[in-house]
């Protein structure tokens, strides 16, 4: 890794292990060029490739035509209004109603290390970890400084990307767009895939050759989404999980965004990914600075297997914080839907006996413990303990299942507040509403302004009293419902532009506060199933809810478009009760367990009404979770099939760093009658090692796993799955 300035070029290169950046100052007006993104080269001097001579109009020899030069000019960071009609980076409105600024380069600044993102998430890296870039450019005519910041890592090819805004005029300017990074580049045929879907149907992997005009992912939501995700990938053609080139660009960040591509008039293609500017003005006051979220930036000529492990390697060791970052998960049992809202003390002691007995190692006690909460149409926000259910409140219970040798944990949808509930009789003006105008329900709940520093004392205060008031190891915090009817009473009209950018500001800082008072909480994220899962969220918890959908063969997809980004330990995954709540589909249990496995593991489910032999298999299940989860947990990831493409066989693999094991689950989604064994190529092993795999007898070469294969039988019926292991001897 490295960053160098080349003074008589003026350019910037900077270096990871496998891939280079380059930038140009170009004119006498020093206009930021994107020179070269992708695999690591030699050269820097290399400004002919932003192809200055070909444009005969260069505005400091010829200023007929700024315009055409502006509108073709590869950037770094294009700006509104003068001329680049591709999609900007950034755009102000001035006091008098303008909103064209140029931004120009001033100075820079190279050193060790990364700064911290005030208020915000974002990866971090020591001196000998990473290394940074500021670029300073700046709106002369403004006084508005624009800071780009750039980031190269040492152990990973990645390259992350913010921007500071300063107003160091003399009056307040409104910023109406800011984008984390920019990236120019030529068409080279790429295709594009985004992560979509719907409640129960999160990141499903969309592929699609990129067209003329703008498209990609965003969200108008307040929150990620079930629907679009931060994230978006462009590759060649020829890509697949083991060749070809990938851009990944994925977004720290858990309100609205864009991740959108446009493909310009000469067939260049512009990737932005930063803050969604609908509904976004934030009032700059003379002397005050904009922090703009992180983005990141993975290359990977080792197609999309590349890309996630440089991903999955990033946000393990820079982005996962607190005790169990690097640490196996108490397997849990949650009794969501186990019980959903009809449950008291004894049944949950009676599910916590039977899981206990088991070798189940935490009791998570899901939504309506609270409150007159008996059903999902109320009480949210009155986050006092529903003694009627709970004899002898928290405490009691809490300790009765410590005793049992287990672990406790709570629900909590602290951003929320019911229509009928204590807390919005009281304070209706906390929930988010625009003055004058009935706000839409939701789930029949309204959204708190975490806007204003009283709710979110409320909020703090609310929960922290309950995991003060007994030993209550983890949290899962959820929030059922997308932002709407934008409005704040506690901030005058020219700030309600901000609201959402507040809002998350203010999740960020509830959930800071709650992980430094209580540094040994296992803080779990959710969102109506997996809408929040983003890297924003996992700066916080180091696991997220993945979806509501608790269906082995539904989570295939699911699981499959996450871990694409994500690390497998991140993914929250339960083994749940058949026929599945949400589809209806009877897997086998076993099927289920192996599935769960490539998350963080756990049960949902009434343990004492299974059937006596599936609840059999509980001990085995536990077993094969403390025997694999430090591989799945710190190993390198690799797709091997995907159900989504071939509807039959979903298979991965996860290899140890030192490369002396490895697990492959194999889900056999429907049994072909035709074919009674097939060939599984192996990836990611050392060729010249050799190897068992459990259940066969001999000895192979990593070699001969590799590129000849082992042979797969294929069960007779559907949903059927196995683990193969490999261990080198
Ligand atoms: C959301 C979560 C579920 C459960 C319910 C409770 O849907 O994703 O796991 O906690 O809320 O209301």
């Amino acid at each position: 890794m490295d960053i160098k300035f080349y003074e008589q070029e003026k350019v910037f290169k900077l270096d990871t292990n496998n891939t280079s950046y380059l930038i140009g100052i170009v004119d006498d007006e020093n206009y930021i060029g994107h020179i070269y993104y992708g695999k690591k080269i030699d050269d820097y001097d290399l400004k002919y490739l932003l192809r200055i001579k070909e444009y005969p109009f260069v505005p400091s020899t010829h200023n007929r035509e700024k315009v055409a030069f502006l509108d073709s000019l590869p950037t770094e960071f294009s700006t509104h209004g003068i001329g680049d009609y591709r999609d900007d980076a950034i755009a102000i409105e001035t006091l008098g109603g303008h909103t064209a600024m140029q931004l120009g380069y001033v100075s820079h600044n190279i050193y060790g290390g990364k700064p911290v993102l005030e208020g915000l998430p974002s990866t971090f890296g020591t001196e000998e970890e990473c290394i940074t870039l500021e670029v300073l450019c700046k709106d002369k005519i403004l006084n508005l400084n624009v800071t780009l910041i750039y980031t190269a890592f040492k152990d990973v090819d990645v390259i992350t990307r913010s921007v500071r805004v300063t107003n160091e005029g003399s009056e307040a300017i409104y910023l109406t767009k800011i984008i984390s990074a920019c990236l120019d580049m030529d068409n080279n045929d790429y295709d594009l895939i985004t992560l979509n879907g719907a409640w129960a149907r999160e990141r499903h992997i969309q592929r699609r050759p990129v067209g003329f005009g703008i498209q990609g992912a965003s969200s108008m939501r307040g929150e990620s989404g079930h629907q679009n995700h931060p994230f978006l990938a462009l590759l060649t053609k020829n890509a697949d999980q083991d060749k070809g080139e990938v851009y990944g660009f994925n977004f720290i960040y858990s309100g609205n965004f864009v991740a959108t591509v446009e493909m310009a008039q000469y067939e260049n293609i512009r990737t932005v990914i930063g803050i969604n500017p609908y509904d976004f003005k934030w009032k700059l006051e003379a002397g005050t600075s904009f922090q703009a979220p992180e983005a990141v930036l993975v290359y990977s000529d080792e197609g999309i297997g590349g890309m996630t492990r440089n991903f999955h390697d990033l946000y393990r060791k820079h982005l996962l914080r607190g005790e169990y970052k690097n640490k196996r998960r108490p397997i849990l049992i949650n009794n969501w839907e186990a019980t959903y809202f009809d449950f008291n003390t004894d049944k949950l002691l009676g599910i916590a006996k039977e899981a206990a007995s088991l070798g189940i190692e935490m009791l998570v006690m899901d939504d309506g413990w609270f409150g007159t909460r008996n059903d999902d149409n109320c009480a949210l926000g009155d986050w006092v303990v529903n003694e009627d259910k709970l004899p002898g409140g928290l405490k009691y219970l809490v300790d009765e299942v410590n005793r049992l040798g287990m672990k406790f944990g709570i629900w909590f949808e602290p951003e929320m507040v019911s229509l009928n509930s204590d807390l919005y009789r009281a304070h209706p003006d906390w929930a988010m509403a625009v003055p004058g105008r009935t706000a839409s329900l939701s789930r029949n709940q309204y959204v708190l302004d975490l806007t204003r520093k009283d709710v979110i004392e409320y909020i703090y205060e609310s929960v922290s009293a309950i995991l003060r008031s007994a030993n209550i190891e983890y949290v899962k915090w959820d929030m059922n419902r997308a932002l709407s009817d934008i409005g704040s009473v506690g901030l005058p009209a020219d700030r309600q532009g901000e609201i959402y950018h507040r809002y998350v500001l203010g999740v960020y800082e509830l959930q800071d506060r709650l992980t430094k008072e209580f540094p040994h909480l296992l803080l779990e994220n959710c969102s109506g199933g997996g809408a929040r899962f983003d890297p924003g969220m996992l700066y916080y918890s180091p696991q997220i809810w993945c979806s509501d959908d608790t269906d082995a063969i539904e989570r295939l997809e699911i699981q499959e478009g996450t871990a694409m980004i994500y690390p497998l330990s991140t993914m929250g995954a339960h083994v749940s009760d058949c026929p599945n709540h949400a589809v209806g589909r009877v897997t086998p249990f076993k099927t289920r367990g192996y599935v769960a496995l490539a998350g963080t593991f756990g049960y949902e489910l009434d343990v004492t009404k299974i059937p006596a032999e599936d609840r059999a298999m509980i001990p085995e299940q536990v077993k094969m979770y403390h025997k694999y989860n430090d591989l799945i947990r710190t190993g390198d990831y690799y797709r091997l099939a995907s159900s989504a493409q071939n509807h039959r066989l979903d298979c991965w693999q996860i290899v140890s760093k030192d490369k002396t094991e490895s697990l492959i689950t194999c889900i056999q989604v429907l049994h072909n009658v035709n074919c009674k064994s097939r060939k599984l190529r192996v990836k990611g092993l050392e060729p010249t090692k050799r190897y068992t795999v459990e259940g066969t007898d001999g000895t192979f070469s990593g070699s001969t796993l590799m590129y000849s294969g082992i042979l797969l039988e294929n069960p007779w019926g559907d949903f059927k799955g196995r683990l193969i292991y490999i261990r080198e001897c």
